[in-house]
């Protein structure tokens, strides 16, 4: 009886606390409402059986409780009810399944005219890339995957020199225009989620997927990595900045072009070594591990790095110095610092660019 009043309290409360909850879905910012309408159908079918199946046990539980003269009749089976549950789950099942079905068949269709826009995963940052003039992606190939072309885009593919890339966390998109997403990862299982936009997918390494949506309201919207992939996953963070037109292509009109990115002039711009340094350590996700300003992460902090004594896992020590940054940088796996696990990627970075992320580092005083 006592279990009988507890399951009832338990129904009771989960419908109370449906009603009253705090975490509701974050105000739409896209054309899939149907996402939300599906998300609720779901809701309503699993609710209704939720109820149903524990009010019944706690009517069992009260009509045949143990008492003086209760005689139990062993019934091996009925087939009328069974037939009456197989109608009732399957109707069930069906409602909970065919909407999905229906909203990811025009998830995965985009209209002709919507523009593309291609999202690369890498343990742990996100680069984007727009299609040029000429409206069509370079082919890309990961035998091309280099320091000075981290997309892996064939560089004797006419289609992809006008190709516009953007190498950081943040991409803009034009307000009311259809946007297909094309997923590429480079190493292991990523998925582009915002949850405004209730659009997501995974990207499986080896594999291009896509999705189509149309941002409807300007904003700038978090997206994230919607996969555990390693131990910066939570840190895989960007920003999608939703804006007008004019707005949007001053911004694209300012990327640079995959030909541009491959003249090594271009791709060494002059000016403060250790500014350098600091946006390379934002879009190259160095971040994820690191910290600024004291404080332990995944990784050791930078702050104070330079010019410290390591100990490493062995009991050797080492002197921080402008050598010891570069050398780990380039094959992390080589030493094993003591007290962090060894699981910092080798990154692909040209001299110059490991040259001004040591001289950020170094400029990190404590
Ligand atoms: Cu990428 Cu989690």
């Amino acid at each position: 009886m006592a279990i009988a009043i507890v399951l009832f309290l338990l129904v009771v409360g989960s419908v109370i606390f449906h009603v009253v909850t705090p975490w509701w879905l974050t105000p739409l910012a896209s054309n899939w409402g149907q996402m939300d309408l599906t998300i609720d159908i779901t809701m309503w079918v699993t609710g209704a059986f939720f109820i149903a199946i524990n009010l019944f046990v706690v009517y069992c539980l009260w009509r045949f409780r143990h008492g003086k003269g209760t005689k139990v009749a062993y019934q091996p089976d009925n087939k009328r009810l069974e037939r009456w549950l197989i109608v009732v789950t399957s109707v069930g099942i069906i409602a909970l399944l065919a909407p999905g079905l229906v909203v990811y068949a025009k998830f995965v269709n985009p209209p002709a005219e919507a523009m593309e826009l291609e999202v690369l995963g890498q343990q742990w940052q996100w680069r984007f890339r727009f299609s040029g003039p000429d409206g069509k992606f370079g082919g890309s190939d990961p035998r091309f995957i280099a320091a000075n072309n981290p997309f892996g885009l064939d560089p004797a593919d006419p289609a992809g020199q006008d190709d516009l890339l953007v190498d950081g966390n943040e991409v803009r998109l034009p307000q009311g225009r259809s946007v297909k997403v094309v997923l590429r990862s480079h190493d292991v299982l990523h998925d582009f989620f915002v949850p405004q936009f209730r659009a997501r997918m995974n990207i499986v390494p080896g594999q291009v997927s896509w999705f189509w949506f149309m941002p409807t309201k300007a904003g700038r919207y978090e997206s994230m990595c919607a996969q555990l992939c390693g131990v910066g996953h939570s840190n895989m963070r960007g920003y999608v900045v939703v804006e007008d037109d004019a707005a949007f292509a001053a911004w694209r009109g300012k990327l640079p072009t995959f030909a541009a990115s491959l003249n090594p002039a271009a791709a060494a711009p002059g000016g403060d070594i250790v500014a350098r340094g600091q946006a390379l350590a934002a879009s190259k996700g160095c971040l994820a591990c690191h910290t600024l300003d004291g404080r332990p992460g995944i990784g050791p902090t930078w702050k104070g790095l330079f010019g410290k004594t390591e100990t490493m896992e062995d009991g050797s020590t080492a002197l921080v110095d402008e050598a010891f940054l570069s050398e780990f940088i380039k094959d992390p796996k080589a030493r094993d610092i003591k007290g962090f696990p060894n699981v910092m990627p080798a990154l692909p970075m040209t001299d110059e660019e490991r040259e001004a992320l040591v001289a950020y580092i170094k400029s990190l005083k404590p």
